[in-house]
């Protein structure tokens, strides 16, 4: 048997600027919530107990993930009173975790997409021996992460959350936010205050000469910070780039969910999903984009890589790319809105307001 913790919690819990009301964890990502991918793939690799630490937002995940057993596992949810951070959410998670000093537990940023062999690392940190492993990718710029450099035989050798000066980017492998702690070290992490596991529990193991494995594996990952972001994540477990057991349907270019009306002569691609009880109008493209559901896309509306909410409307002949619209917010006709544009949630924009291309 294998537990795990997912992390969601913290301060960046929410989509801001405030174009979606969902809290990002829940946002729709292929149909439903996001954790669900994480909840299913964990299962898949044959987790069957996962301890949800959560902060102020822990009502949110009940009604929609209950007791796990539609995933097939046992699920529980620890709240805490004051976020305790990454380190102090994983201590006072595993008060609920079963297994004794020795067993394996898995521990999950809650905010990350990947297509890591979840029973493959859990095999390679026991096969090390290791006091912790790291999930460990290669990214362009490491910038906003944590530099995780290891020696040839996977050893980490430093730990560096979010580095400050050029000279401190000594590597662009990163931690993933994906873990494998033996239960022993996790009982360690300092209890009732907040602890950082990236600042505080990871520099002091290494410090102490703990044994901290780095599995690079550079599958599929995704870091679900931005909404352009969830946008890319959603199109990709549609299309199968990543395999999800939770996306309700089979995968390929689109995903339409019961409910909704797509008219003849729309073309859906690029892994668009239209949540239930969303129309798509005559002539309508829509490209690898999220239409939550009660949208409105209007005839001959051109969408891509844009992020719909639930209840908004699109007018006739409007141009979306990369675009984020608030629920309920309306967008006139013959708009154009490109590069990250976003639009409040039940704003309105009249019709032919904004456009982006030049005159001639
Ligand atoms: N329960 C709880 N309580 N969860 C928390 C808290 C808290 O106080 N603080 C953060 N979390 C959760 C977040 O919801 C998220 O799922 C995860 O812990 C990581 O926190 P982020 O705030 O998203 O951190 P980050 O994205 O800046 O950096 C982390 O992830 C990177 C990979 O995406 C670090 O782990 C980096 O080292 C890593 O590279
Ligand atoms: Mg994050």
């Amino acid at each position: 048997m294998t537990e795990a913790i997912l992390l969601v919690g913290g301060q960046g819990t929410r989509l801001r600027p405030v174009t979606v009301n969902t809290p990002k964890p829940m946002v729709p990502t292929a149909g439903v919530p996001f954790l669900a991918h994480q909840i299913a793939r964990a299962a898949a690799a044959g987790v069957t107990h996962v301890v949800m630490a959560t902060c102020y937002l822990a009502e949110v995940f009940e009604p929609y993930f209950g007791d796990g057993s539609a995933f097939g596992i046992s699920l529980e949810y620890v709240v805490e009173d004051e976020p305790l951070g990454t380190g102090g959410a994983i201590r006072n998670a595993a008060r609920r975790l079963t297994g004794g000093p020795d067993s394996a537990v898995l521990v999950f940023n809650g905010d990350i997409l990947t297509g890591l062999d979840i029973a493959g690392l859990v095999a390679s940190h026991e096969r090390a021996d290791a006091d912790v492993s790291l999930h460990l990718v290669q990214v362009e710029d490491p910038r906003a992460f944590g530099l995780v450099p290891t020696d040839p035989s996977g050893r980490v050798l430093a730990f560096t959350e979010k580095p400050q000066t050029p000279e401190e980017i000594i590597t662009d492998q990163i931690n993933a936010g994906c873990y494998v702690f033996r239960r022993s070290v996790i009982d360690s992490i300092p209890e009732g205050r907040p602890v950082s596991v990236e600042r505080e529990t990871f520099p002091g193991l290494l410090a102490s000469g703990a044994r901290l494995h780095g599995v690079t594996e550079n599958t599929y990952w995704m870091d679900l910070g931005r909404p352009d972001a969830i946008v890319q994540a959603s199109a990709d477990l549609v299309r199968g780039v990543v395999p999800s057991p939770a996306v309700p349907g089979r995968c390929g270019e689109y995903l339409v969910l019961p409910g909704a009306e797509v008219a003849a002569g729309a073309k859906l691609s690029g892994g668009t999903v239209v949540g239930a009880g969303a129309r798509i109008g005559a002539g309508a493209s829509v490209q690898g984009s999220i239409v939550l559901a009660d949208a409105v896309i209007g005839q001959d509306a051109q969408v891509n890589a844009s992020l719909i909410g639930a209840g908004a409307s699109v007018g006739p002949r409007t141009v979306l790319d990369r675009a984020v619209i608030g629920d309920a917010a309306a967008v006139g006709a013959d708009n154009e809105l490109r590069g990250g544009a976003r639009v409040w949630c039940g704003a309105r924009l009249p019709d032919a307001a904004i456009r982006f291309s030049s005159d001639s």
